[in-house]
């Protein structure tokens, strides 16, 4: 916490010391140095004015937080404790840059809307802090299978792929099942819920009888996709605003098994809403327009719509991950997006592993990713 409020203040040179003390302790400071009886929330004692100010230019002073006094209030605002300690933090520190809400009643509501300001820049860095380290890669084995099916034999074998991709590092598989069936089988997708050691990230259309599999098999979470039969590959990210009731139904019946639900959607700020709305848990971002850009300016544009997106969906309390056209060059532009927790990747991974081995094609990816 302390860490990402630093940076949420703007950054400035000098030093600040921060006590979060009881009710008790705060009443002494309040009658020592401000002659007033009681507690309070927070006090700020700048050491910039009176007599020792130009001692240390770098010293702002200290703020002091009554932690009992915030639980209080945080209670009675119906907050988290730490937003509201965030809000007084933030507040003694405006004090200790010079602002007074008892000065007018302008200085008053300038200070509210700072505070406002500060408090949700420290959101947004507690969000990146809990993200950081944390984006992981889910290889898609849908490939694999395509190159059985070309002979409609049992090799290569996605099940063994998968066990491969793990043990070169990747922390989830991805299958799809679809209703033509054209790649991954019903036997796939029974086998790797044996075998999958991470975690099992079943694709699949909205469909009845997928669903009915979905719900017997029990893969770790379901992604739902738009499905056409005549598509190369998913093109589209789902429609969930036209669709919200069937969805919210569909997911809670995944509720009730146990089953987290990913929405496979569009960077688009109505779609992400209503994922929210709906009662998804996880949003991928589409990033096939973005890998599919035919210039710079526009690759540029589809990016900052998907970093945007994902801010959206995290301040939602979505889980974000990403997925779709990815490969070894156009995965690097994601640095810095925090919010995306997973990418899931299948053939630019599956066309690099005929040439250098399936493990060292993951490695590599792994090793694009924990550099982003
Ligand atoms: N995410 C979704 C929802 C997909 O449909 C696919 C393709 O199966 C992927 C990710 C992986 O895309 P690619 O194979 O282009 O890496």
């Amino acid at each position: 916490m302390t860490t990402s409020f630093c940076r949420a203040l703007e950054p400035q040179a000098g030093e600040v010391s921060l006590l979060l003390v009881e009710d008790r302790e705060i009443s002494r400071y309040n009658r020592r140095f401000l002659n007033r009886t009681g507690p309070t929330n927070v006090l700020a004692f700048s050491m910039q004015e009176g007599p020792y100010g130009e001692v240390n230019p770098h010293l702002w002073g200290d703020i002091v937080v009554s932690t009992e006094t915030a639980a209080r209030e945080a209670r009675e605002a119906g907050l988290p404790l730490v937003d509201r300690v965030a809000a007084l933090i933030a507040h003694g520190w405006l004090h200790l840059q010079g602002y007074d809400h008892e000065r007018s009643p302008e200085e008053e509501r300038l200070m509210e809307l700072r505070t406002g300001e500060i408090v949700e820049r420290m959101g947004k860095e507690q969000r990146r802090d809990s993200y950081m380290t944390k984006a992981r890669l889910a290889v898609n084995v849908d490939h694999v299978a395509t190159l059985r099916q070309a002979r409609r034999g049992c090799e290569p074998d996605p099940v063994l792929a998968a066990g491969m991709a793990e043990l070169a590092g990747a922390e989830g598989i991805i299958v799809h099942l679809r209703e033509d069936r054209r790649h991954i089988q019903d036997r796939d997708l029974r086998l790797l819920k044996e075998t999958v050691q991470t975690k099992l990230n079943l694709e699949m259309g909205a469909a009845e009888e997928i669903i009915r599999i979905a719900l017997k098999v029990k893969p770790d979470f379901v992604t739902l996709v738009p499905e056409k039969r005549q598509e190369l590959t998913t093109e589209g990210g789902l429609e969930i605003v036209k669709q919200q009731k069937n969805l919210a139904q569909v997911i809670s019946r995944f509720h009730r098994a146990r089953i987290a639900v990913s929405l496979f959607i569009d960077a688009d700020p109505a779609q992400i809403q209503a994922s929210r709305d709906v009662g998804a848990d996880i949003v991928e971002l589409h990033t096939g327009h973005y890998a599919n850009a035919r210039s710079e300016k526009e690759a540029v544009k589809l990016f900052e719509r998907i970093r945007e997106g994902a801010e959206q969906a995290a301040g939602l309390g979505l889980k974000v991950s990403a997925g779709h056209g990815l490969n070894y060059v156009n995965t690097k532009r994601f640095a810095g997006v925090a919010e995306i927790e997973e990418y899931s990747i299948g053939h630019s991974i599956m066309a690099r592993a005929i040439y250098v081995g399936l493990d060292q094609a993951v490695r590599e990816m792994i090793g694009l990713i924990e550099q982003l």
